[in-house]
């Protein structure tokens, strides 16, 4: 490899000559290790601090012992309960789940598949309470191979009844439902008014610059305006007023036909579209046919916004926030009441995005709120050798973003984000997934779970290793100061990868753990992330199968002497990953989706656990668990 200790590549020489320079600048406020000793020197680049010889971890918990197993398993002293799985009914007097006689109708009713992200909005609405409130999760894909006895990951769109491509239609989308915590143990009502289904069939309208454009415009919505639903609903984010913003995650395999004869063939392939179908759409619904309806594709990839505690609210497409596989949309309130939107393009070499309001956010007022996302500037990351990361706006007219270029108005800068973050010369990322930021110290954290298909030619600053297969998580240092003073519309920031992930003791890796890492505490693939109130980071994973370990969530200090150092609290039943992650905001309880159990079966009777029912008969149930510990303390204490 070429990152091993004793051959860096001219970039990585590059890397660590800029940043010694950067260290003169910085005069010791930002330190970085000066160290070139141990651990090779992608260990180094990642000691942002300089480690005592013994950590002292923050994290309370006895770490759990990993093993790849049937069912789930949390850190002694730790308890945890099923709290929504898929098929619970959202209204009342519906039969028990039975997933050989579900239909699509009854689907629109029930909690939907493979839960992603999750938001718990306390009840009453601008409460904190940490007992109470709805859980918004949302419910990515579907996994027909083992929903569905006979089907395969590769045979499903080809097979696939009508009556299954509708079940699938209603599956995927955003679930809410109302939840209580009682004797230390959540459960969900099952009649609240407030429960919702927001699926593929929702009428929902769009908003911002490319709304009504003609790239917008289809048969059945000649008005550009209004769309029926959404789609591979991954991560999200929760606005200071009191909305969820649901992403839709790269819809490039759920339509059918043939995307190079369509006039927009050229945008379509930068989007992956491939006509593949992979759940059959397209042989029952025209608008799923590129074919038939060439536009339709280009109402989706968007952020959507959901007002959960008005159940009669239509979801609004928010435009302005750009349009790619949208992994996540962490909302911080600057210092200055703007409302900035850090988002992650989830695809090889994808980039990393921040919106910035034009106007302010008014706490006091928060119909203030209302539309703010239609209206600001969207820009893309460059992360450069010398340690800084520079905001790239993406505004029609400047620079390369021109007519000639191919983009005529805002509108299409919009539409086609890809191209113009590729114009402006933006940092391609080894898969960005999550980014959230830290409330203690106001830095962010941007999440890359890996990249198999970077070669050594293609290593960046910001992307050390060819052929990761392992992921990291870099670190953007926003100027201003901490917490609060943190100035997120800035144009500039300072980064520092956080930590390269895999096992420390593999030299060839050229993980970049805390030195007093646990043969239990390293970790592969981050995804999901989450802050909790004291400001340590928690990395659920999604990769870890292929590398013969359970998937799980794990406590990580950001800051001090063991900054870097994992410990593990939960691992995921067989063939699941961990996503979601999200606390109470007193921190006692962290809810977090267990998706895809059992998936890397290839057809249903040879799945190789029935999780979380156990049941013969029935399939796996992707489910949200909550997880507490026992003496009602916050997670991690
Ligand atoms: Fe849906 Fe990027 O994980
Ligand atoms: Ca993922
Ligand atoms: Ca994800």
């Amino acid at each position: 490899m070429a990152n091993s200790p004793s051959s860096p590549s001219p970039v990585i020489r590059d890397v660590i000559a800029a940043r010694a320079s950067r260290r003169e600048l910085l005069k010791g406020g930002l330190a970085f290790a000066a160290s070139m000793a141990g651990g090779g020197f992608v260990g180094s680049l990642f000691a942002g601090e300089v480690h005592a010889a013994t950590a002292s971890s923050t994290l309370g918990f006895r770490e759990l012992k990993r093993a790849y197993d049937k069912s789930h398993a949390a850190a002694e002293g730790y308890e945890t309960t099923i709290v929504a799985r898929w098929g619970d009914p959202l209204v009342a007097g519906l039969a028990e789940f039975d997933g050989n006689t579900i239909t699509a109708e009854e689907q629109e009713k029930r909690f939907g598949y493979n839960c992603d992200y999750i938001a718990f909005m306390p009840l009453p609405k601008g409460s904190v309470n940490s007992d109470h409130g709805l859980l918004c999760v949302n419910n990515e894909y579907i996994s027909p191979n083992v929903m569905f006895p006979g089907t395969t990951e590769g045979n499903a769109g080809k097979t696939m009844t009508k009556e299954q491509v509708d079940l699938g239609l209603a599956a995927m989308g955003h679930s809410i439902v109302e939840v209580m915590l009682k004797d230390g143990k959540w459960s969900t009502i099952e009649d609240s008014p407030l429960n919702r289904r927001i699926t593929a069939n929702t009428a929902m309208t769009v908003s911002g610059p490319a709304a009504g454009h003609a790239l917008m415009q289809t048969a059945a919505d000649p008005s550009g305006r209004k769309v029926l639903g959404t789609s591979y609903n991954c991560s999200g984010g929760v606005t200071p007023w009191g909305t969820v913003l649901t992403c839709e995650e790269g819809v490039c395999d759920l339509f059918g036909g043939n995307p190079k004869l369509a006039p927009t063939a050229d945008m379509l392939d930068r989007y992956g579209f491939d006509g593949s179908d992979i759940y059959g759409r397209g042989r029952f619904h025209d608008r799923f046919d590129i074919d038939k309806e060439p536009n339709e594709p280009n109402r989706f990839d968007w952020v959507v916004e959901i007002d959960p505690y008005d159940p009669r609210s239509k979801p609004v497409k928010r435009t302005a926030l750009g349009r790619m596989s949208h992994e996540a949309s962490t909302v911080v309130r600057n210092k200055d009441g703007r409302i900035v939107v850090y988002m992650g393009d989830d695809d090889y070499f994808e980039y990393m995005y921040r919106f910035v309001s034009a106007k302010t956010y008014d706490p006091a007022s928060p119909a203030s709120g209302k539309n703010l996302l239609d209206d600001g500037v969207l820009s893309v990351a460059r992360f450069d050798a010398d340690g800084t990361v520079t905001w790239l706006p993406l505004v029609h007219g400047q620079g390369k973003l021109t007519a000639e270029n191919g983009f005529a108005d805002q509108a299409e800068v919009l539409l086609k984000t890809r191209l113009a973050a590729d114009a402006v010369g933006a940092t391609p990322m080894d898969r960005p997934e999550d980014i959230e930021t830290n409330p203690v110290t106001g830095r962010v954290y941007a999440v890359m779970t890996k990249n198999k298909k970077r070669d050594e030619k293609k290593v960046n600053p910001a992307n050390t290793r060819p052929e990761n297969l392992w992921g990291h998580i870099v670190e953007l240092i926003p100027p201003g100061g901490r917490g609060r003073d943190a100035d997120h519309a800035a144009d500039k920031y300072g980064w520092d990868l956080f930590v390269l992930c895999g096992n420390p003791k593999d030299a060839k890796v050229g993980a970049t753990f805390h030195p007093d890492t646990s043969d239990n505490g390293w970790f592969v693939c981050p995804d999901n992330i989450s802050f909790d109130p004291a400001g340590r980071l928690w990395v659920a994973t999604d990769g870890a199968n292929d590398f013969d370990l359970p998937d799980g969530v794990y406590g990580v200090d950001t800051e001090g002497a063991a900054r870097g150092l994992p410990k593990l609290l939960f691992t995921c039943p067989h063939g699941a990953e961990a996503t979601g992650p999200c606390f109470t905001p007193d921190g006692t309880t962290l809810f977090l989706s267990v998706q895809h159990p059992s998936e890397d079966a290839e057809t249903l009777d040879k799945a190789q656990s029935l999780w979380p029912d156990f049941k013969d008969g029935q399939p796996p149930r992707p489910s949200v668990v909550a997880i507490r510990r026992k003496d009602r303390l916050p997670v991690g204490a």
